[in-house]
């Protein structure tokens, strides 16, 4: 979902509205705001694209200053007008909207109509509202003052409090004109600071052109927002300095900008689209990772003896990573099944089983057929999305997002290094209510804040990749060789070229090459080995020189200072050294940019390939 609100002296419904609409990729299956004048909070909320509350609003506008909007993906209640934010709460004191899953909310609720609230929607989200009019009617029974922000801001700390869950909020009060309390655990809040204005959202796009001065909140943060004030509290240390930091984002995701093509661009974001992948996920007090999505409780997750990962594509290539680290780290066996065979096939699926559907674009048909298969047998089917809206994403019993933006290139790229990001994030999560020591938690945790530099550091190689790519572009046949986490990134290498190049490519466990594949190498025939410091490099080393001794070329993809490698192949590119297991989401990186090189040297029409479609929504 997504949040915008505005507090200043310009009309709020223009920032909202244009707000939303950057936001729809969040969310899209219902809109609403509420803008407040006075005493009055008028809101105006509809099932549907954004496109349709601005022609709501363009029958029955609204005026004020300051409001509130939401743009929605239904996690509890289905999409329609009534389920749409804001939500009110007593007898219209309080209005807000709410991003994330109130585990709770099904005991509050009927807490909450014992005392004699009515509920309208079937949302977690409006018990929230009742709950701040409530406890702001407490406080005022108790003497506390109308007048002072502090009150208000008691009567969210005590909200808070009782809420299990995640939370964005966005809040206005009516009889306090000109505040807006926000508060955020694990869904994202940005403010963005004006003059004589402050802004809200979900994230910084809707701000860009508005302004670059941005706050970001922390977990357990509530900001009390005025036109000319922001005060940021912690729930523990209490009021904050507000970190301001300015805004790079001036393009809207779907720009080129700098970039000559899409895929260019997204091979490029990947630091901070890695970055949004675990960005309020990672909980350093319990060394685990969270999830607002899963809707599973930690009982039921414990139960779960069996995953089986279901994609297709560049999202398969991501599931398997995923199987090395789940297992190695969580300790449960896993599958990783392509969709298109999964739906007609019948394995034995226990009850224990859980199924995730990882996918970018949340419409492939196969994937969606497969994780129907999954829902009609009963496993709990969960989906692993980039696509907010979509159809996986509509119809899986709960999941994880990627929120990596808008991927445009055809050829898949940041989405890849983001599912495997989140796939990180899950053998962290189930590895910490099974068999993952405290200290190894807090390991991962360190290192994963590490990945976006590390890819920042790749993301050098860029001139070396173009040189290499220049030697060989004319190659008609390439192989790729990897093992244990790197046998995937080489199945990943060599579809990106196949893709865009049209380079007949294939893709082999290192070892697995003297069994076939070796037949193919002569002097006209470049390997790729993605051979970083592992456990088994002295075999992978092993595998390069059988290629050697048949004078095929090699190219490889090795850690920054490995001179063996130097001596045995004919061009390497260094990447920086990180744990095996992140591995993946450094070495897929030059692979990437190998296959864009090689593409734009042979013509080729990079962003949109021949016979490929970004989202195959039929079998
Ligand atoms: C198409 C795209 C690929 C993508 C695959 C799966 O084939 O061209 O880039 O990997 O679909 O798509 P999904 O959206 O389900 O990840």
């Amino acid at each position: 979902c997504g949040i915008v609100g505005y507090i200043g002296a310009k009309p709020a419904s223009n920032y909202l509205l244009e707000g939303l609409f950057r936001l729809e990729y969040r969310g899209y299956d219902s809109a609403g705001i509420a803008v407040q004048s006075g005493d009055t909070i008028a809101v105006r909320k509809k099932t549907g694209r954004v496109g349709q509350l601005a022609e709501l609003l363009k029958a029955s506008p609204v005026t004020g200053t300051h409001g509130i909007g939401h743009t929605r993906w239904a996690t509890h209640g289905q999409p329609s007008d009534t389920n749409s934010h804001p939500h009110t709460g007593g007898n219209g004191e309080v209005v807000l909207v709410h991003n994330g899953v109130i585990e709770n909310y099904a005991t509050l609720r009927s807490q909450l109509q014992e005392l004699g609230y009515v509920f309208h929607s079937q949302t977690d989200t409006e018990v929230v509202a009742h709950l701040v009019a409530h406890q702001l009617e407490e406080e005022l029974k108790l003497g506390a003052d109308p007048e002072s922000n502090a009150t208000y801001l008691r009567a969210v700390e005590l909200t808070l409090k009782q809420l299990k869950g995640t939370y964005g909020l966005g809040v206005l009060f009516r009889d306090k004109p000109g505040l807006l309390i926000a508060a955020r655990l694990g869904s994202p809040l940005v403010v963005g600071v004006g003059k004589d204005e402050h802004y809200l959202a979900s994230d910084a796009s809707p701000l860009v052109g508005y302004t670059d001065k941005v706050v970001y909140l922390n977990d357990h943060e509530i900001a009390m927002i005025t036109a000319n004030s922001l005060e940021i509290l912690h729930r523990d240390t209490g009021s904050q300095t507000p970190h301001i930091r300015v805004l790079e984002q001036t393009a809207s995701d779907t720009e080129l900008g700098q970039f000559e093509h899409y895929m260019l661009k997204e091979i490029f974001e990947q630091p901070t689209s890695i970055e949004n992948a675990f960005r309020g996920r990672l909980d350093d007090d319990e060394a685990t990772a969270r999830f607002g999505g899963l809707n599973l409780d930690p009982q039921e997750l414990r139960r779960i003896d069996r995953i089986v990962l279901t994609a297709c594509g560049t999202s398969w290539h991501a599931g398997l990573v995923g199987e090395y680290i789940i297992e190695e780290f969580a300790r449960i066996p896993v599958e990783v099944e392509y969709a298109s065979e999964l739906r007609y096939r019948n394995p034995p699926m226990s009850e224990r089983t859980m199924v995730f559907a990882i996918t970018q674009s949340g419409e492939t048909a196969d994937t969606l057929a497969a994780m129907r298969e999954c829902k009609r047998k009963g496993h709990p089917t969960l989906a692993i999305c980039n696509v907010v809206g979509s159809s996986i994403a509509r119809e899986a019993d709960g999941g994880i997002y990627l929120h990596a933006g808008p991927e445009v290139g055809v050829a898949s790229t940041k989405a890849f290094t983001s599912q495997v990001t989140v796939l990180t994030l899950l053998a962290l999560f189930m590895g910490r209510i099974r068999h993952l020591s405290y200290p190894a938690g807090q390991r991962m945790i360190a290192n994963l804040r590490k990945m976006p530099d590390k890819i920042r550091q790749t993301l050098e190689c860029h001139n070396r990749v173009k040189e290499i790519a220049r030697k060989y572009y004319t190659a008609e046949n390439f192989l790729y060789l990897g093992r244990l986490h790197n046998f995937p990134v080489a199945l990943e290498g060599a579809l990106k070229l196949k893709e865009i190049s049209y380079i007949h490519a294939e893709g082999y466990p290192a070892a697995e090459m003297k069994h076939g594949p070796i037949a193919l190498v002569d002097e006209e025939t470049p390997s790729v080995f993605v051979v970083p410091r592992c456990q088994i490099y002295p075999k992978v080393i092993s595998n390069m020189e059988e290629v050697r001794a048949r004078r095929g070329p090699i190219i490889a993809i090795a850690c920054e200072g490995d001179d063996k490698v130097a001596e045995l192949a004919d061009d390497v590119i260094y990447v920086p050294d990180v744990d095996e297991y992140l591995q993946p989401m450094v070495t897929s990186v030059p692979l990437q940019l190998l296959a864009y090189e090689i593409a734009l040297l042979r013509g080729c029409n990079v962003d949109r390939p021949r016979n490929l479609a970004k989202s195959v929504t039929v079998e």
